[in-house]
This record gives C-alpha cells, structure tokens and sequence, in this order.
C-alpha cells in the first residue's frame, strides 16, 4: 500500500511482521550499515546478545565498525496511520522491541512532522510525557508553507523511519532507516542517512578539516568545557547544526535543538548516528536550496548577529597577563608607535584585583584614566567578566557577593537552597550566578553600570569561563553524589574529555538552576549569560557596543559573538582557526576569529608574521596571548613583521565598509560573511573540499600561507575570473590550482569578477578613518559586468537598520556602464562622504575615454596590469551618477 498526501507519503512495505523479526535479528549486516549497540564498556558477544543486538566480526578490519550492532527490525511501529494536523502530521508509535540498551524506554511515541514554510521543517519526537526542552527563541519563517520543497515519507517496515526528499530533484536529504532509534529517558538516538559526504558543521570540536570525513566513523562529544583543542575534544560550545550540499550543489541544514550531553558519529553509509542523553528530538531542516539560503533561513530561526559597531571591525589586542599598567601602556604606545592599524586594547583578569570580577588591582591604578585618554586617541577598551564570583571575601569588603546573596542569584546544590560552590580564578571558593533567573539578570545590571560609571569606563564586555568552567569536579565542598543517575548516567558519549565523568571541570549535573537541573541546562549556561551581559554594556555604554563569549548554544549569535577560545600557538592551529571561522559562520555567528598567534606556548617570529597576516582577514580580528608566554603584539617583534602586519592590516582597514556591508547583509538576510568558497561555487567538486582558503562574501578569496618557511602557495581558483588585488592583474587559470608567490611579508588576495566592491583610504584607526573617501573596485566578469552594493551608517548608534538610520548604495556594471544609485540615504553623514576612486579591473581593450555623468573625466591611467585607475572623482556619496568607459 502506497498511500500519497499534500507532501506526505507513507508507504507500507510488504513484509510479514513476526517472519521479518526472527530473521533480522540474526543478519549480519554490511560493515557501513551497523551501528553500535554496545557503544558503553564490555562487548563481548554474551552481553551482546544478551542485550538482543546482533553480534557479527566485521569484514573489513580497523575501521571501528560496530561487531554488535543493532538489528534491522530494533525500534518503534505506527500505531494506525498519520494524522494529517493542516500544518503537517502527527504520528503515534509503540515500542515492539523488548529488549533494551540501558532502560528506561519509553513505549508510545508522538512524532509531529510541521511543514513551517516551503523551506522549513520541524520533526519532533516525544514520549508525551513531561520531559526537558531547550527554551530557545526559534523565530517563526517569513511565510507559511505553501507549497514546500520537500516530501516527508513515513515507512512501516520493518519498523518506523522517515524520509526526507528534496521535491525538485527527489534526493533524500534525511532517511532514519539506518536504524539503531532508540527512545529512552537518558539514551535517545536517531540513525540517518545523508545524501552526500559533503558535510559540515557541528560543533564546537576542533576539526581538522572543514568537510567531514567518514572514515573510521569519527566522534564529535558536544559538552561544553574549557578544553584548548586536543583531537576531536568537545570545546567551548555546542551547535548541534550540520550543512550538507547535496552531490547536484542543492545545500540544506539541519539544527537539532538539544541542549543535553550529545555525540555526533560520522557513520559511514554516508550518514550520521546521534545520541542524546535527555531532552526530546526537536530536528529543524532548512532546505534551502543555495548555500546562501541555507545560511539565511538557519539563521531567520535561531537569530542574526547584530551589526557590531565600527570600531569592533579594527584590530584589536589582549594580553593575559600585561600584569600591570605600565606594561599595557609600553605595549599600546609600541603599537601606536610603529603605526600599525589598531582600534582596540583589552584588559585580562589580570587588571583585577586579585581575579575578582567588578575590581581592578593595584597595579592597575590609573587604568580608568588611561582608558580616558586612549578614547582621546580614537581607542576603545575591552574587560572580561567571569561567571563565579568569589564567596569568601571579608564580609563588607565585596559587593558582588553580598548584592548576589540579597539577591538570590547563585546555582544552587541539589538540595535547590545551598549554593554549589567552585574554584575558578579568584582563590576561595566561588558561587556560580544563575543566569536562568531575573533577579541575577538584574544583579548583573546593576554591577556591570556601576564597574562603569564608578571605575572603568570600558566601551565592551567579553565573557569569560562559561561553560560553566570550574577547576574542581563538581561542588568544591562536596564534589557529586555518585548514586544518582544524572550525575552517573548510564551512558557518557565515549568522545566526551573528562574520563567518563559529566561533572569533570564543571557543576554536578544534579545542581540546580531556575530552568532545571544543570544536567539539561549545562550546555545553554553562555547563552543564558549572554542576552543579560549584551543589554547591561548596552545600557552602561550608552552606544553601540559587541561582547565575546567563550561558550556558546544555537542562537547565542541573536545577542552576542564568540571567538574560538583557547588555541595553540603552532602551524596546525592557524590553520584549523579556518576551519573555526568558517563553522562559525554557518552556525549564524559571523563575527568571529581565534586568538591571533595563538594563546598557548611562545610564538615564533614567522608563525605571528603569517598568523597576523591570515588575521587581517578575520572578521573579528584579535591578537590575544595566555600568562608567562612571550610578548606577541605585532610591534614586540622585528621592523619586517611589523611591516608585513602593518601591509596586511592595511589592506583590512581599505575593505572594512566592504566587511562592514557584508555584517549588514547579515544582520537584515543572514548571509555568511567569511565563507567557503562552495558557499558560492557549489557545484564546484574541488571547492567543496577546501578549507585552506576562504572568501570574504562572494568577492574576496584570501590564500594564506599556512606552513613554516613557505614562500609560494597553491591557490585553487575556481571556473570564473579573479583578479589580483594588489596589482589589478587578471589570474590566468580557472578551475584549477597554481603556485602564486607568498613572500614572508605578503599574503595574496583576489578580487572576484562581477564584483562592485567598496574601499576607503586607510587610517590608524576607524576613528580617524570614518569619514575618509570611498573607492570601488569594479571588476568586470567575462560578460563585462558587475555588481555590488555597500552599507554606511553611523557605526555605534542603536538600531540603525530597524531605524532605517543608514545609506545603501546600489551598483551595477555593463555595457561599459557603471550605475551607482543612492538607494537608501538615510545616514545624513553621507553627504560628506565622497566616492574619489575606482579601480576598473578586466576592461579589454583599455577604456580611452571615461566619462561621469556625460562630462568627460581625463584623470586616469591605465596600469601595465590592464588596470584602469580612475581618481580625483571627488563625486558626493549619496548622489547617484553614471559612469562611461569606452
Ligand atoms: C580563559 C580564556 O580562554 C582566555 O582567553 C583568558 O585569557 C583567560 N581565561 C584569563 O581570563
């Protein structure tokens, strides 16, 4: 029986229930369609069978496939046939297997299939009883569904899976009949096949590369900790999100909304097993179907990053361990002295006293004067702020603590009273605030103004230590209790660092917040930091400002950005911040970057050359360095690296309205900013593996070099034209890789054909910077057009886009034609603003003459390149003209 619905088929294959289960059970599968059933210690073929998996050696040896695995005929069955709800289906199953992976089934099954617009779709799976669910804003799609790009199928047999299936092409994008679905109170797994081995996402683990491989069924725990990268190690955050493009270039996502301890397996059919150990299956799809879609209907959902003020868009510089002001200063006046382009300094946990958050130190007094007279200069200062604030501090002495207390605001022990203490940076014992609640939302408020009007004026805060990081198991008093399950579950994803042991480095999962037990709630404990941290510096500042945090959740980039957290100062973390940044734009928080050089162990010279390069072309682009290492701003280095980072810099600050425009874009459609480059060449076999290179919207490819003692470097450029950057000289192969020439001080940079892209004069600082002319650089693809657009506003009042407080210029290229339009001109600034330069890339023959506006325009010059440099244009930015080159 076949049975067809508006974008629902359910299909009942014919085979004989009780017949099918008793041979099933005993097939022994192909290697790349198992999965494990004994994922836990002990697996020997009595406990397996024992188990009532099926045990069976693999065929082909060392590639970690499962010798006990689960049979075909392992799950759940439809309990009559699928409601049709207007919006979807309901489906209800019962449970037909008896045996059991770790207890605690559950027997009845609802699945809700909720067609949320032609491009999104939500399946949720739930036992109907009270159980955990994520409090995650999810934004609802512009429009409903009418007619979607998928079908859903539901199968019978042998047991219940869903299928997927891109409409237009009928590729399956998702299909649960690899098996292994199991629905227990603390063990939930759902087996899928994907249509393609192009994978990515997932997160945060260090990957060392952008495309998943499949082989050996790699793990990915997700579990935040503090953990530098180290393997495949769970890490700062969790964004259970994937991105695949499909083998024709059609690209979906998928975010599962899931905030309990969780494992990713890479199985090979090409597909994915995953494991939670609570909550429910909450699976969003976004079908769709360019990459760029993707991307903007993903983050429609969770939330966009807001557009960071201006300056945030500058290089910035931290240190761990300045240590005391005149170090700071000697750094900052180094920096200022060689002239290298810097907009930001921070100041670590160091600048307090004694770690506790809300002070500053001795020897850093003077430091709220000091940052009086960097803003003097067009500076702006940065501060951190941890999350467990010291509880032993003399009473009267600490108001943080004794405001909390009053408040109310601590997690508390299981007991829901005794607050859970830790060890963090301060040197006693600390409590934990309960971001989850108003009252710590308030207290947080009300210490962040104060910090600000009465010691340190800061212009934004970074968050610290959030997943929650403790540097003790559990309670530093009374560790966890053992004996119960949520602290003990019976299954702890293998990948997982902290042998076994959820508590390891962090609360006990039985310690209690305002939502729930932190067994649910641990891995959302930066994101419920995050919206009370970016409205208190909001408030305080009184501007514009941005925040950084360590941990982080789906979503966490509706408020506030992440930057990678820990990294090592070596060849193989530069070029994994790549993939980082890359992730973390398909995760809807664009504005990101790792710590420049790296923050642990001592730089070499030519690793912070090419690292400071690479990070000009960060969107978030910072140095920062741990305690006791050396001294790694660019100016502590030599005159050539101070040259080379001054170049590189340079050439960021010429593009920042470019970068600017591109988190504008962002900010209104959810467009990735530094992206792969399938991202626009889907179809591009050879771009969909490389995680070396990236682009900077669909107009800038930047090549770094990414290994020791290298002076040339293998670039892929794929079938269309790119030019060069510096020179304006076309690149001569398509579709293809070739050595491009990387001296130490130079990283190369290409511009896209077809591209209209913006530039400035280069300052010091944005500050100076603001309000210098604008240039384009118009580079014509083979057709001889282009187009572009570009952003301007204020850059640090609030709200500009939903104000509509902004300029947009629209341009477009052809038939020898540029058309610049003044499409939205509402910054009032921008008629100061002038447009003076164009670089005309890709004319051929060379333009002889050039007219603006009808009126002949004499001043340009055709370069040896075939670049045509036209200057002195001196045309107001908010007034549309025409421009001709023939
Ligand atoms: C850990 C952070 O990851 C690092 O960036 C910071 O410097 C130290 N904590 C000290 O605050």
């Amino acid at each position: 029986m076949v049975q067809k619905m508006k974008s629902f088929v359910f299909v009942q294959l014919l085979l004989l229930g009780s017949f099918a289960v008793a041979t099933l059970a005993q097939q022994c599968l192909p290697d790349n369609e198992r999965i494990d059933c004994h994922p836990d210690s002990g697996n020997t073929e009595a406990e397996c069978l024992q188990r009532g998996c099926t045990y069976c050696p693999a065929s082909i040896p060392d590639q970690n496939t499962p010798t006990c695995f689960f049979p075909r005929n392992w799950g759940y069955k439809m309990v009559g046939e699928p409601v049709n709800t207007g919006h979807g289906f309901r489906v209800a199953l019962e449970r037909i297997t008896t045996s059991t992976v770790f207890g605690g089934d559950s027997n009845e099954l609802n699945v809700e299939v909720d067609f949320q617009s032609d491009y999104r779709l939500r399946l949720k799976i739930t036992d109907n009883q009270p159980r955990w669910e994520v409090p995650l804003k999810i934004d609802p799609p512009a429009t409903n569904a009418t007619n979607p790009l998928y079908d859903v199928i539901f199968v019978n047999e042998p047991v219940f899976s869903l299928k997927v299936v891109r409409k237009a092409t009928g590729t399956v994008i998702f299909d649960s009949s690899l098996g292994g679905f199991n629905f227990a109170d603390q063990f939930i797994q759902i087996g899928f096949k994907l249509p393609s081995r192009n994978v990515y996402g997932i997160g945060e683990n260090e990957q060392h590369t952008f495309r998943h491989s499949f082989e050996k069924r790699p793990l990915f725990g997700l579990w935040a900790r503090d953990q530098a990268p180290s393997g495949n190690a769970n890490m700062y955050g969790v964004q259970p999100h994937y991105t695949v493009v499909e083998n024709d270039g059609n690209t979906h996502s998928v975010a599962i909304v899931n905030s309990n301890a969780q494992e990713f397996e890479m199985h090979p059919s090409p597909g994915i097993v995953y494991k939670t150990l609570g909550g429910v299956i909450d699976m969003y799809f976004f079908l769709g179907p360019t990459p760029e879609n993707t991307a903007q209907q993903y983050s429609e959902a969770v939330g966009r990053y807001p557009l960071p003020p201006y300056w945030a868009l500058g290089f910035q510089l931290c240190r761990f361990g300045y240590n005391n002001l005149e170090t700071m200063k000697a750094t900052v006046d180094r920096m200022i002295a060689s002239e290298i382009p810097f907009d930001v300094q921070y100041g670590d946990i160091d600048i307090m006293d004694g770690n506790l958050d809300f002070t500053l130190g001795p020897s850093f007094a003077g430091l709220n004067d000091y940052v009086k007279e960097l803003k003097t200069q067009g500076l702006k200062f940065m501060t951190i702020l941890d999350p467990c604030v010291s509880a032993v501090e003399t009473p009267g002495t600490y108001r943080p603590y004794e405001l909390g207390n009053e408040m109310d605001v601590w997690v508390k022990r299981a007991d829901g009273v005794t607050p859970a203490q830790g060890k963090v940076w301060p040197a006693g014992a600390c409590y934990f605030a309960d971001f989850s609640k108003n009252s710590t939302r308030e207290w947080w408020k009300i210490l962040i103004k104060e910090f600000h009007d009465n010691m340190l004026e800061f212009d934004a805060l970074w968050i610290d230590m959030n997943e929650p990081a403790n540097f003790v198991d559990g309670d530093m008093e009374e560790g966890c209790d053992e004996g119960n399950s949520l602290n003990t579950p019976p299954y702890v994803p293998r990948s997982l660092r902290g042998d076994g042991k959820l508590y390891d480095n962090t609360l006990c999962p039985d310690h209690v917040d305002s939502l729930g037990k932190h067994y649910d709630t641990h891995n959302i404990y930066g994101l419920m930091e995050a919206e009370p941290t970016i409205v208190a510096t909001q408030e305080a500042v009184g501007k514009r400002t941005f925040s950084l945090s360590r941990s982080s959740f789906l979503g966490l980039g509706r408020y506030i950005t992440h930057w990678l957290g820990d990294n090592f100062s070596n060849w193989p973390n530069m070029h994994h911040s790549i993939i980082g940044m890359l992730q973390f734009n398909l995760f809807a928080i664009p504005f990101v970057g790792p710590d420049i050089c790296g923050h642990l162990s001592n730089a070499t010279a030519q690793l912070c050359q090419r690292w400071q390069e690479l990070g000009a072309f960060y969107p978030f682009s910072r140095n920062h360095n741990a305690d006791g290492y050396i001294e790694q701003d660019p100016a502590a280095f030599n005159g050539e690296i101070i040259e080379s980072t001054k170049k590189a810099l340079t050439v960021r600050y010429t593009l920042l309205p470019y970068l600017y425009s591109l988190l504008a874009r962002h900010e209104r459609w959810g467009d990735t900013v530094a992206r792969p480059l399938w991202s626009n060449f889907p179809t591009d076999s050879i771009a969909l593996g490389i995680d070396r290179q990236f682009m900077w919207g669909s107009g800038i490819l930047i090549t770094p070099v990414l290994e020791e003692d290298q002076t040339t470097v293998q670039a892929y450029f794929p079938d269309s034209r790119f030019y060069d950057y510096y020179t304006g000289a076309e690149v001569n192969v398509r579709g293809n890789y070739t050595t491009l020439d990387a001296p130490l001080d130079f990283i190369n940079v290409h511009i896209h054909g077809g591209s209209i892209i913006v530039t400035q004069v280069p300052a010091i600082n944005t500050d100076a910077q603001r309000n210098n002319p604008f240039g384009l650089i118009l580079a014509l693809n083979d057709n001889g057009e282009a187009s572009g657009s570009y952003f301007y506003d204020d850059g640090i009042s609030f709200d500009t886009v939903a104000n509509h407080n902004y300029f947009i210029a629209q341009m477009s290229a052809s038939n020898k034609t540029l058309n610049y339009v003044s499409w939205m001109n509402q910054y009032p600034g921008m008629g100061q603003m002038i447009v003076d330069t164009i670089r005309l890339l890709g004319a051929s023959p060379a333009p002889t003459s050039i007219t603006v506006n009808g009126a002949p325009h004499s001043n340009f010059t055709v370069l040896p390149s075939g670049e045509v440099l036209i200057s002195g244009l001196n045309l107001t930015a908010n007034v549309d003209f025409i421009m001709q080159y023939n």
